[in-house]
């Protein structure tokens, strides 16, 4: 029996407000990703993850759900989204969609009903909240409702209810949903905050310190309840029911990697992201701890440089040199990757104005915490850029367009494709290396960083490099 497709894919994200716009508004949508297929086609990725694209208040870009079985007409409508299916699949893409089922928008039906599908507290007044959960993004993860005299609990924005996944019905809703969009073609689903939907029954404190910044979702007691892996078996025999190796992504983020193991137990989530990478510098030793780490630790390892949370790594990294070098090193690693819409161009981090933010993490913090739209700034597509794009692209992108770079021999949109191309699989194996190095073969092609000035003898062919200076190069021996 051949291995499942997603065992050793390459994901590619799309945001999908910032991806494609086909209709002038600013906005990326459905059509604008279905007009853009081939360009994802030539740069040789296997699936698509879309971020959530449901009818949504837009408080979190669409992290915040108001019908879990439609389309944001933004973005486009359900006629939309199943032509976007079919011409994927046509070129042999798959698609997985976002599923946000740790808490909805405050828009959302539920929430305007009863709220039986909600964590809350009755109280008198609202002096005190139940407990001492902040939320992920600054303040009390509680906010007060006088008109209904109670707490809810909200990890993220008030905009953003959690649901109560100990209530039986919450479970029957989210089962329909994922047959919906199964039922639909989808290939599997990426979980939005999956360790997070079964809050403490008891609701008890959460010891101190908190969670860091860093990882801001790292709760010690408030989450990662064990009823969490009962719904994970559910989903599990759910998917199995449909042919064509259906595959669950958990975005489970610990700080310590071994509390995501039980998650990847074999009658639960297939995939988990693996943030590891996603936290370290451009610097020999902790990359390789980090590898061999997250090698060593998890049954399943997939890798992350970049996503629509964290800052790009030409920023991250220091630049253009150190991120083509990091594409090279991604994509001789072992297993399932996930590559951000943008990484291929060696898009930067983009220094906006304040006056032009919108994630909430800016307003929760009072401009504390910058927040993630730096990273969400619209591809550029031609050179001419979008005067309307809803985050302005600076005047510097003209020349990172993929208009600009497609066909230029030394750009990184070709160096993605011929690497993509080139891409080794089998077995891995470290090298030895000097200290500013990281060398490993994957079967006959051997991987080597170099972090440093010093360079080692390379022995073999180099059949890529990410700069003449042979920063990173992959070697046929
Ligand atoms: C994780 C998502 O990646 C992030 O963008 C979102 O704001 C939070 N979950 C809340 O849904
Ligand atoms: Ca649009």
């Amino acid at each position: 029996m051949s291995e499942p497709w997603w065992k050793d894919a390459v994901f590619y994200q799309v945001y999908v407000r910032s991806f494609a716009d086909s209709n002038g508004d600013g906005i990326g949508d459905l059509p604008g990703i279905t007009s853009r297929l081939a360009y994802l086609d030539e740069l040789g990725i296997d699936a698509i993850w879309l971020t959530p694209f449901y009818p949504s208040p837009q408080v979190d870009h669409g992290y915040d759900v108001a019908n879990y079985v439609d389309v944001e007409p933004q973005y486009g409508t359900l006629g939309d989204f199943d032509e976007l299916i079919a011409a994927a699949h046509a070129r042999d893409i798959r698609v997985i969609v976002d599923i946000v089922p740790n808490h909805s928008s405050a828009q959302h039906p539920w929430f305007a009903a009863d709220r039986s599908r909600y964590v809350t507290v009755p109280s008198a007044n609202n002096g005190t909240p139940p407990n001492n959960w902040p939320s992920n993004w600054g303040g009390s993860a509680w906010t007060y409702d006088d008109e209904r005299g109670h707490w809810f609990l909200h990890l993220f924005a008030p905009d953003q209810p959690d649901l109560d996944w100990h209530n039986p019905q919450v479970r029957e809703d989210f089962d329909d949903i994922l047959r919906f969009w199964l039922d639909r073609g989808v290939d599997g689903f990426r979980i939005d905050v999956a360790h997070g939907l079964v809050k403490d029954k008891q609701l008890r404190d959460e010891p101190e310190p908190f969670p860091t910044v860093r990882f801001s979702s790292d709760w010690r007691t408030a989450i990662d309840q064990p009823e969490v892996h009962d719904v994970y078996r559910d989903w599990r025999c759910l998917a199995e029911e449909y042919e064509g190796d259906r595959v669950l992504v958990g975005e489970v983020v610990f700080s310590d990697q071994r509390r995501v193991v039980p998650y990847l137990r074999p009658d639960e989530l297939h995939l988990a992201f693996n943030f590891s990478l996603i936290f370290q510098p451009w610097e020999a030793e902790q990359l390789r701890e980090s590898i061999e780490t997250s090698l060593h630790e998890l049954p399943i390892v997939t890798w992350v440089f970049e996503n629509h949370d964290v800052t790009r790594i030409v920023t991250r990294f220091g630049g253009e040199r150190q991120a083509r070098g990091a594409a090279l090193l991604l994509l001789a690693l072992p297993g399932p990757v996930f590559v951000y819409q943008g990484q291929e161009l060696g898009l930067e981090e983009v220094d906006l104005p304040d006056t032009v933010r919108q994630d909430p993490i800016f307003f929760r913090t009072n401009g504390e915490r910058k927040g993630r739209d730096g990273c969400r700034v619209p591809i550029p597509w031609t050179r001419a850029l979008q005067a309307n794009a809803w985050l302005p692209q600076p005047a510097s992108w003209s020349a990172k367009s993929v208009e600009a770079q497609a066909g230029a021999a030394e750009s990184f949109l070709e160096l993605y494709r011929q690497a993509l191309a080139l891409r080794p699989h089998g077995t891995f194996t470290w090298r030895e290396a000097p200290a500013d190095t990281l060398a490993f073969d994957r079967d006959d092609l051997t991987c080597v960083v170099h972090f440093g000035d010093e360079r080692v003898p390379l022995d073999g062919e180099i059949v890529l490099a990410s700069d003449d200076e042979n920063t990173a190069v992959w070697l046929r021996r």
